[in-house]
């Protein structure tokens, strides 16, 4: 007789298995949006970087697009504002860099548009060198991006990007 109570489950025994059962389906459904809260959200995912189509913007032209919540300038060169910004002897410059070490192709330039002095964001195609002009005390930036004549310490900074094709660029 000990044999069959051990045997068959009692209805004590039942409701402790479906007891169990219950508390690891809930265990679960409150697992789930807890870990799918700690993987990054598209909005996330979508500021660490971001891809930029070229293909419409016209030699010359300087497009302004938003990255991690700053202003990047892309910028199509011209022949003209590329050999200006090569033949530049780095002694000229307040902080020296060649711009060979601040393009990946020498038609584009990209930059953080966030002047390096107080912050404020600098106007394309003016200034004595062309490149950019920030207005708030007077920084002139060249078609390098680089300093050239005012208070701002650096050049505009370069963010990290690779061309994913001839026309497509990823930022960060
Ligand atoms: S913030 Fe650009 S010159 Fe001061």
């Amino acid at each position: 007789m000990a044999e069959a109570t051990t045997v068959e489950p009692t209805r004590r025994d039942f409701l402790y298995i479906a007891t169990g059962a219950a508390a690891a389906v809930g265990a679960g459904a409150i697992a789930w949006p807890l870990i799918s809260q700690m993987n990054p959200d598209a909005s996330t995912l979508a500021l660490a970087s971001t891809e930029v189509d070229i293909s419409s913007l016209a030699e010359g032209g300087i497009m302004t697009v938003k990255w991690r919540g700053k202003p990047v300038f892309v910028r199509h060169r011209t022949a003209t504002e590329i050999k200006e910004a090569v033949a530049t002897p780095l002694a000229q410059l307040p902080d020296p860099q060649a711009d060979s070490a601040r393009v990946k192709k020498p038609e584009w330039l990209i930059v953080i548009g966030v002047c390096t002095h107080l912050g404020c964001v600098p106007l394309g195609h003016q200034g004595d060198y062309e490149g950019w002009f920030c207005p708030c005390h007077g920084s002139h930036y060249d078609t390098s991006g680089r300093i050239r004549k005012g208070p701002a310490p650096r050049n505009l900074d370069v963010p990290d990007y690779q061309f994913v094709t001839d026309t497509k660029v990823r930022i960060g």
